[in-house]
């Protein structure tokens, strides 16, 4: 069980997001250790969790980042991260956000269509710089998860279709401006289960051999991120299986001579580090049911009431008592509005502060103002 300093929490204004920074720091400690491999390069995927105190951690440990909006490259500028370690993708970059990546000197524009290549063409012309970049690939892998969150597969908007990537790759080694350095590929997110990083490593392999027939060679390998955590129990594995995760990647992909593999890896850096601590405003005796009503909502943590995921909730203020079922719905006006049902919990009471686990990831991050609500507060252990 993580410890939670909950008699300092009394003077805190709830709800606010807490992280173990020494979780974070043993996390960050075996992605080094397990991606130890002179070819493989980690960039964080920014949109994760922003929060200034984690990306300094992150940064430190030596991780680049992978950015899908302006505002996410200059997070990471300010947050330290040199230019040049900063990767750029998203379907609708616009002209401002591509010459904010251009100035900064960014490493990579992962780039999805045809008419996106030509406008950072035309930007870095300008500009008198060369782009370097990587054209997204949809791979067409069923990466086993949420319908929300899955992005390889053909139907979606992300990435160029294996049937139109010949001329797009064509076109792009003949733009003066452009550098095409690799394929970039992202099969979806909270992805629990080694096969789909299995196919898309064969995926992989049977296009760079079709590339190198036709003459073309490229640098990097950018596979995307997606490695999933275990929300159900996050004390039994706090840290993901990166040692899995990364030997995969080794063991399955047929690399060439100076062939670099990049990770993007979000949810698993930072998810298990981070918790929601809300307190009990009200204990609601239903008919059939009996509502906890916190004062944490949708707006601080919106994954349950987008995706129905679901967060691990512990009672900090007394673990220990009678257990009764509650559903546990937070204080904004909509029916969506609840963190869990029927959730089985040791006797809950007036000012009990709860904790929602694993949120660490695409909590704070995705916090909005709805019901003119303030956005979350932030505090750190790093005991
Ligand atoms: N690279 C690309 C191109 C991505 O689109 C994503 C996530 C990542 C890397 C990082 O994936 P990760 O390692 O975190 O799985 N808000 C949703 C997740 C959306 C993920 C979007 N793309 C959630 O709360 O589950």
């Amino acid at each position: 069980m993580a410890r939670f300093p909950v008699s300092e929490f009394k003077e805190l204004p709830t709800p606010f997001y807490f992280y173990d920074l020494s979780l974070l720091d043993r996390t960050l400690a075996e992605i080094k250790r397990t991606a130890r491999d002179p070819r493989f390069k980690v960039h964080y995927a920014i949109k994760a969790n922003a929060n200034p105190g984690i990306l300094r951690r992150i940064q430190a440990a030596g991780l680049g980042v992978d950015a899908v909006s302006g505002g996410e490259i200059s997070a990471a500028l300010e947050a330290g991260f040199d230019g040049d370690k900063i990767v750029y993708a998203g379907v609708g970059k616009s002209d401002r956000e591509i010459t904010l990546g251009l100035e900064a000197g960014i490493q990579c524009f992962n780039v999805e269509s045809l008419p996106e290549l030509e406008v950072i063409d035309e930007l870095a012309g300008q500009l008198g710089k060369v782009a370097t970049v990587a054209l997204r690939v949809n791979p067409n892998i069923d990466a086993h998860t949420h319908a929300y969150i899955t992005t390889g597969l053909a139907e979606n908007k992300f990435g160029i279709n294996l049937e139109q990537l010949p001329a797009i790759v064509e076109k792009a080694t003949s733009l003066e401006n452009i550098r095409l350095e690799g394929l970039h590929f992202h099969i979806g997110s909270q992805i629990t289960d080694n096969e789909p990083f299995v196919l898309l490593c064969e995926t992989i392999n049977g296009l760079l051999s079709e590339y190198a027939g036709k003459g073309y060679r490229f640098r990097t390998i950018n596979v995307g991120g997606g490695l999933g955590i275990d929300y159900a129990d996050p004390d039994r594995h706090p840290i993901p299986d990166f040692e899995t995760y990364f030997n995969t990647f080794r063991n399955h992909l047929k690399l060439s001579e100076g062939q670099e593999v990049h990770f993007e890896l979000g949810r698993s850096v930072v998810a298990q580090c981070g918790s929601l601590i809300t307190r009990v405003l009200y204990v609601k005796e239903g008919v059939t049911k009996r509502f906890a009503i916190v004062d944490a909502g949708m707006t601080e943590l919106i994954r349950p009431a987008l995706y129905s995921a679901h967060h691990k909730i512990e009672n900090l203020s007394s673990p220990n008592g009678e257990r009764h079922h509650y559903d546990v719905v937070g204080p904004i006006c909509e029916s969506s509005d609840c963190f869990g049902k029927d959730e089985l919990l040791p006797a809950i009471r007036r000012g009990d502060f709860l904790a929602l686990r694993s949120a660490g990831a695409y909590g704070e991050i995705m916090a909005s103002q709805y019901n003119c609500r303030p956005l979350p507060l932030s505090y750190f252990s790093e005991k």
